[in-house]
């Protein structure tokens, strides 16, 4: 792997033997020892997903590249051929009609010149206006420096672009004396977007010391590029810019615009996936063409009052403008949550969340997330609720679905926000979440659904509300409390939260998890906020996994809407 970048950080002996545990500065944990451990692949396997992307054995981490070519869906994604830890990473390939079902194709991009012999990282693809697409990706140079490449498809009729040719002309940026770029922090090239001047621009995410950078750098003929003066945007104290993504969004409208559309009503979003966190932000803002500036509506000041897409395990997300269907197309990758010894022992690590189509909440404040309909259509055996009251302390079981592969819908009537537990000053709402879990009653909740739950309810993974009184007004913690999701505890079991801006007195309270084996991915208050959680149920997997809605508050609460499915398989590679 890239030497001189490596930073040996500590050597210890690990769970699996005497592995030297390395850090590629600002990447993944490259376990040397372990590149080329054929992994297991036990037959035993209760935490594969029945709908969400993942290929068939291996490592996988970013999706790369995403676009709709000649009505195919193509998502490209960084992939170990040789095991289930990170490292010979590759451009794995895979296409779909409707982002729900997915085929292989053989590996598209994979070291091959020198720009790019030790290791094909993340990029993106760009659609000409003639309709053709090219993919702007890091390399890892023959010098382990990190730089930006272009690559074509050989025959652009091929729906399925299975072949890709890289330009003798790369490396087309990369990091040189005269530039100050620091060859290991300099990577991960956005969508390119055309100017009304002819010109094409694109981010690349960077850092100094550790101010986070987005790159700007402007070409005339795609293969030319200048880098500009000033980056796009830039945020002290931030890190490592990883996977930058930049797109405009319509004010007012659920309908996504092309990633070079720009005029009256479109507001811009810059997000980050944050190197030091783990975490994508982003931020709403102005695109100022003229200067190539991108000027938020607020800045990077206090980063845990920032936005995220997802607040549980969900990094390194890329957007797509989908012409067919007119909307933006989220893409992410949540990793393991196990432990390398249990990844190698499964054979495989990370699976994507379900594509979501992405719009800005008409508040103009923040944007909505909501599962692409498709996803729809793998559900089966429908249950639905009639409104009835949960009362304080009450556990209703959902039964008629398969609960370890579930599509589910619950809305809640809370009242008596006087009575809500006051919160007298402000506090981090995933840290208010640990503290206040699933187990401790309250009253005004918590109270939301027991997922991956066993029988005996030792396992469960808790996705719920609990309604507090700050400033005099209602506020919504929105919680998925992992602490009991396993009986083995070699697992993260971080509980995550967030705030939910909903006003509960004119809404009710909304939540939707995709449930599917060793997933949880939540969507609270219609989109507006969304946590992924990775969990390995002991007891509940298969058949023995069951649901259960609860309401541990001393308040009764109303359920006004349950409705809930299996989820068949998709074909997922
Ligand atoms: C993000 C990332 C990217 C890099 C790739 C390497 O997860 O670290 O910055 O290009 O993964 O696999």
């Amino acid at each position: 792997m890239a030497v001189s970048s490596i930073h040996v950080l500590a050597i210890f002996s690990f769970v699996l033997g005497h592995c030297l545990f390395l850090n590629i500065e600002a990447t993944h944990h490259a376990y040397r020892n372990l590149q080329s451990t054929v992994s297991s692949s036990s037959s035993n396997q209760p935490y594969r997903t029945g709908f969400h992307f993942q290929p068939s054995k291996n490592w996988i981490n970013d999706p790369n590249g995403p676009m709709r070519y000649k009505g195919l869906y193509h998502l490209f994604y960084q992939y170990n051929p040789k095991g289930a830890i990170w490292g010979n990473i590759v451009w794995a390939h895979s296409v779909s009609k409707d982002l729900v079902n997915w085929t292989p194709l053989d590996k598209a991009i994979y070291p091959s010149q020198p720009s790019d012999i030790n290791g094909c990282w993340s990029g993106s693809a760009t659609i000409f206006p003639d309709g053709k697409p090219a993919i702007l990706y890091t390399g890892i140079d023959q010098n382990n420096n990190q730089v930006q490449n272009l690559a074509y498809p050989k025959n652009a009729s091929d729906p399925y672009l299975r072949e890709w040719i890289k330009i003798p002309q790369n490396p087309l940026m990369a990091p040189a004396s005269s530039n100050g770029i620091n060859s290991s922090s300099f990577r991960d090239p956005t969508t390119a977007w055309l100017g009304k001047d002819g010109h094409y621009r694109v981010l690349v995410g960077n850092k100094r010391d550790t101010t986070g950078k987005a790159l700007l750098y402007r070409t005339k003929d795609f293969v030319h590029w200048v880098k500009a003066k000033h980056p796009l945007y830039s945020a002290k104290g931030t890190g490592m810019w990883e996977c930058p993504d930049f797109f405009p969004v319509l004010s007012k409208s659920m309908f996504g615009v092309d990633t070079s559309f720009d005029g009256p009503y479109v507001r811009h979003v810059l997000k980050v996936s944050l190197d030091d966190k783990k975490h994508d932000y982003y931020l709403i803002g102005t695109y100022d063409a003229k200067k190539d500036k991108f000027i938020p509506d607020s800045g990077f000041q206090n980063l845990d009052s920032f936005l995220r897409y997802d607040y549980g395990k969900y990094y390194a997300s890329k957007t797509f403008f989908d012409d067919a269907k007119k909307r933006r197309i989220l893409l992410g990758w949540a990793n393991e949550s196990s432990s390398v010894a249990d990844d190698l022992n499964k054979g495989w690590s990370g699976i994507h969340a379900i594509p979501r189509a992405i719009w800005l909440h008409k508040s103009g404040k923040q944007l909505v997330q909501w599962p692409v309909p498709e996803i729809e259509k793998l559900r089966a055996k429908p249950i639905s609720w009639p409104i009835k009251v949960l009362k304080a302390g009450q556990l209703l079981q959902v039964t008629g679905i398969t609960a370890a592969q579930a599509d589910v819908e619950v809305s809640f009537e809370a009242k008596g926000f006087e009575k809500a537990e006051v919160l007298d000053y402000w506090m981090d709402p995933q840290v208010l979440c640990s503290k206040k879990g699933a187990a401790v009653k309250g009253e005004l909740g918590p109270f939301g659904l027991l997922a991956l739950a066993s029988k005996d309810l030792k396992e469960n993974t808790a996705v719920f509300f609990r309604i507090f009184r700050y400033q005099h007004k209602p506020l919504i913690l929105f919680c998925s409390d992992q602490s009991r999701s396993s009986l083995n505890k070699n697992n993260d079991l971080t509980t995550y939260g967030t705030f939910l801006d909903v006003d509960p007195s004119h809404e009710n309270l909304s939540l939707r998890s995709l449930i599917d084996r060793s997933v949880v991915e939540s969507f609270g208050g219609e989109g507006k906020a969304v946590i992924t959680a990775r969990v390995y149920p002991t007891l509940a997997i298969n058949d023995e996994a069951q649901l259960y809605v609860f309401n541990y508050g001393s308040a009764n609460v109303k359920i006004t809407r349950l409705n809930a499915w299996s989820m068949k398989k998709a074909q997922i590679n």
